[in-house]
C-alpha cells in the first residue's frame, strides 16, 4: 500500500492481484473501447487557467449533493458485483467512502442489501442506484427496503437498456456470479428466467414517465444517470429529476458515445441550475475533478479506482483512493486560487486544445 500514491498506482497494483476474468470485466469497455479512451483523452484537452495572490490558507473541498454534505465533490459512483474483487464487498466499500467523508451510491446488482451496507456504515450518505427488473416487484422491493435504511435518492441508470457489446470480458471469460446477489436472487425466486445473460431480466422498455412515477411513489429526489444532451436534459428536468449523471457508463456500453466531459457544458447548460449535474468517467486526479467543476458540475463519481482500492486493501484501500482524491482536489482549489469547490468558475478552464 506504500506504492498507492496515485489512482494509476491503484490500477497497475490491482492488476497484479485481481483474477483475470473479473479484471476483464471491471477495466473494459464496449466494442473498441474508443469511449473508453475519450473519457480520459477530453481531459487532456483542457487547460487550467489559475488565479494568483488569492489568500488560499484555509480550503475546504467540503460541499454538499442534493443536501447531504460530503468532504469533497467526488462521490462514489455504483458498481456491481463487488465481491470478485473483495470478500468484504459492498459493505466495506460503504466503510471506505463514510471513512473518506463521502457518499456510495450502491448498485441494484450488489452482493450485500441496502439494509446490509446502512449497517456496515450508519453515518455515511448513501443513494440507491436503480435498475428496473420486468418484474416491477422486484425493484420495488429493493427500493423499499433502501428508503428504510436511510438512502436518501434514487439514482436510475438509463443507459443500459440493453447490456453494451464487451469483448475483453468475453475473452477473458468472465462468468457472471450470479449467486450472492440479493436482488438477482428474489428475481429468480419470484420465477424470472435469467436466460443468456443475467441483465436480461432488467427492462428495456422504460421512458421518461417512469421518472415521475419514481418521484411521486417515493418522495425522495430522483436523479437520471447516463445521459449525454441537452435534450435528454431539458426532458430529465421537465419530468422533475432533482439531479443528472453526465455519463456514458464508463465507456461499457454504446462504444463511439460522446466523452463525459465533451458533452458536459450543453448539459449544463440545457439544465439551467434546474437540477444538480454530475459527471462520470475516467476521473483520475484532482485536476480532473476541478476541470469537471469549471465546466458546471456540483460533483463527481468516480468507479474503477475505488474497485481497485477495495482489492488491494478492502475499506481501507477504498478510503486511500478516496483520500489521495481528495488531497488532489485540495491542492488544485489552492493552486487555481479557489478557497472552495464553489469558487470554481467557467473562466477557470479553456477546452478544445489537441490531447
Ligand atoms: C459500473 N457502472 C455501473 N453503473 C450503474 O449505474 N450500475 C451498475 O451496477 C454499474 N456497474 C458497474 C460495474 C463496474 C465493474 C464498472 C467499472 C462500472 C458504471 C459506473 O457507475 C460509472 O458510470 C463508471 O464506472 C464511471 O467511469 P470510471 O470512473 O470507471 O472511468
Ligand atoms: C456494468 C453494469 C452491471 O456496467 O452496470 O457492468
Amino acid at each position: 500500500m506504500d506504492e498507492l500514491l496515485t489512482l494509476d498506482d491503484a490500477e497497475r497494483l490491482a492488476a497484479e492481484v485481481v483474477e483475470p476474468g473479473a479484471w476483464g470485466y471491471i477495466a473494459g469497455g464496449a466494442g473498441d473501447e474508443r469511449t473508453l479512451r475519450w473519457n480520459r483523452e477530453a481531459f487532456s484537452r483542457c487547460r487550467l487557467r489559475y488565479r494568483v495572490l488569492v489568500d488560499v490558507s484555509e480550503v475546504s473541498t467540503e460541499t454538499t449533493v442534493l443536501g447531504s454534505s460530503v468532504s469533497m465533490p467526488v462521490l462514489v459512483a455504483p458498481m456491481a458485483y463487488q465481491q470478485i474483487v473483495h470478500e468484504e464487498h459492498e459493505l466495506a466499500t460503504a466503510r471506505g467512502a463514510a471513512e473518506a467523508g463521502t457518499l456510495m451510491c450502491l448498485s441494484t446488482v450488489a452482493n450485500a442489501t441496502p439494509t446490509e451496507v446502512a449497517q456496515a456504515a450508519p453515518d455515511g450518505p448513501r443513494w440507491l442506484q436503480l435498475y428496473v427488473f420486468r418484474d416491477r416487484g422486484v425493484s420495488d422491493a429493493v427500493v423499499e427496503e433502501a428508503l428504510a435504511a436511510g438512502f436518501t435518492a434514487l439514482v436510475l441508470t438509463a443507459d443500459l437498456p440493453v447490456y453494451g457489446i464487451r469483448h475483453r470480458e468475453t475473452r477473458a471469460g468472465f462468468e457472471f456470479p450470479e449467486d450472492d446477489v440479493p436482488a438477482l436472487a428474489a428475481a429468480r425466486a419470484r420465477g424470472a428466467d435469467t436466460g443468456d445473460h443475467t441483465l436480461t431480466i432488467l427492462e428495456s422498455g422504460l421512458e421518461w414517465d417512469y421518472v415521475t412515477e419514481l418521484r411521486e411513489r417515493w418522495g425522495v429526489p430522483v436523479v437520471v444517470k447516463g445521459l449525454v444532451t441537452a435534450e435528454d436534459a431539458r426532458i430529465a428536468c421537465e419530468h422533475g429529476a432533482g439531479g443528472v449523471v453526465v455519463s456514458n457508463h464508463g465507456g461499457r456500453q454504446l462504444d463511439g458515445a460522446i466523452a463525459s466531459l465533451e458533452a458536459l457544458p450543453e448539459v449544463v447548460e440545457a439544465v439551467d441550475g434546474r437540477a444538480e449535474v454530475y459527471l462520470d468517467g475516467g476521473i483520475r486526479r484532482g485536476t480532473d475533478v476541478v476541470t469537471a467543476l469549471a465546466l458546471g458540475a456540483r460533483a463527481v463519481l468516480v468507479g474503477r479506482p475505488v474497485l481497485y482500492g477495495l482489492a488491494l486493501g478492502g475499506a481501507k484501500g477504498v478510503a486511500q483512493v478516496l483520500d489521495i482524491l481528495r488531497d488532489e482536489v485540495e491542492n488544485a482549489l489552492a493552486l487555481l486560487g479557489c478557497r472552495s469547490p464553489d469558487e470554481v468558475t467557467r473562466a477557470h478552464v479553456v477546452t478544445g486544445f489537441p490531447p
